[in-house]
């Protein structure tokens, strides 16, 4: 288990001085697969380094399997190689002049005491074997694809067997299909290896795929954690509703008080939208209404509104075919929602529709901006 507890680093080079990491505390089970989400400049990667030890953080404490390696009040400060991690950066800083098999030897050579040659060899090749580079390990590192290269760099990361695998951004260079692939694989790779991953990445759906755990990270702050389905089915904030559903943020006023089941009704600018308010809402409060696009269904134009709760005319428009459904626009006044429409049913642009908001898939939340 690897815990923080308040940890907060600032950079005092940096202009404003404000924390980069304000306060995080998290508990990463032992064998998780832990994501750190949020938008550039939020801090991930400082967190990942002040893990490393490669950044010292101004207070609080870093625990790993219950032994400190770093704390705030009691000054222990254990130096990078006593932590015994494997990181890959987001450069992957693999060295261009050293062979494949150089590149994963070099964290073992300088290892002390001194490990035997054979010892060497037979851990690089079962690291390069994880990683399927067996075949490449006489090349030098420049004459590789990105993919074999970030792959270096993973065997390297686990060529000492560390006990937590810390990992920047490590797909973002690679191209869309390339990327889809790796990330089938490193997945595969780090649950059958059971190791502890820390995973840092900007792109939601890689970060909803992969992980067990999430911490969505706004401005140094942990905003929101949980397993991807709570993370997006629950945002708890429009920030963790922008960043992670992708969805609709639709502006609304709450104009009836909440029932026994505190059902209401909210204006919008597409009509009056029936539904449960969380508690905390009240009759008067404005608030956002988080509608993605399975919270829609779209139904033909001639299809009956007048009376039914949550059903409105719209005009679809700005259609782009995405294969296994259209993407458009539905517009009511000059508000618009994105609505997936069947493939299969060929429409003429524009197109007079009627959408239904399926209330209970919709989130509301306060609006405070
Ligand atoms: N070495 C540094 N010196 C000064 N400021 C830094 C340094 N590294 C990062 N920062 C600042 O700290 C904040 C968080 O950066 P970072 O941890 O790299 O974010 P992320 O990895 O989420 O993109 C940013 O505002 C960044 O400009
Ligand atoms: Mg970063």
């Amino acid at each position: 288990m690897l815990v923080l507890r308040h940890l907060t680093k600032t950079y005092h080079g940096a202009r404003p001085v404000v924390p980069s990491v304000r306060d995080v505390s998290l508990e990463i089970p032992r064998g998780s697969f832990f994501t750190l989400l949020g938008p550039s400049g939020c801090g991930k990667t400082t967190i990942l380094h002040c893990i490393a030890g490669l950044e010292t953080p101004d207070s609080g404490d870093i625990e790993i399997d219950g032994v400190a390696v770093f704390s705030g009040a009691s000054g222990c400060n254990e130096p990078p190689h006593r932590r015994r991690l494997g990181m890959v950066f987001q450069s992957y800083a693999i060295w261009p002049h050293m062979s494949v098999f150089d590149n994963v030897a070099f964290p073992l050579q300088q290892q002390r005491p001194r490990l035997a040659a054979r010892d060497i060899k037979a851990r690089v090749m079962t690291a390069l074997s994880l990683v399927r580079l067996e075949a490449v390990a006489d090349k030098l590192a420049p004459f590789l694809s990105g993919g074999q290269q970030q792959r270096v760099a993973l065997a390297r990361a686990l060529v000492h067997e560390p006990r937590l695998l810390l990992l920047d951004e490590p797909l973002s260079n690679l191209d869309a299909k390339l990327r889809e692939e790796m990330r089938v694989e490193l997945g595969r790779l780090v649950r059958q290896l059971g190791i502890t991953t820390i995973f840092v990445t900007h792109d939601q759906a890689e970060a909803l795929t992969m992980s067990d755990r999430i911490a969505l990270i706004d401005a140094g702050r942990v905003v929101q954690q949980g397993a991807p389905h709570d993370i997006y089915y629950r945002p708890n904030s429009t920030f963790a509703a922008r960043f992670v559903c992708g969805g609709n943020i639709v502006p609304g006023t709450v104009v009836s008080a909440p029932d026994m089941q505190r059902q209401a009704e909210i204006d919008t600018p597409f009509g009056r939208v029936a539904c449960a308010l969380p508690t905390g809402i009240n009759a008067g409060d404005d608030v956002n209404l988080v509608v993605r696009p399975d919270s829609l269904r779209v139904c033909n134009g001639d299809a009956p509104v007048d009376g039914r709760p949550n059903f409105f005319h719209v005009d679809i428009s700005d259609v782009s075919f995405m294969g296994d459904f259209i993407e458009g626009i539905a517009l009511s006044g000059s508000t618009a929602l994105r609505v997936r429409l069947d493939p299969h049913v060929q429409v003429q642009m524009p197109h007079a529709a009627v959408v239904e908001v399926i209330a209970q898939r919709c989130v509301v939340l306060p609006r405070k901006e």
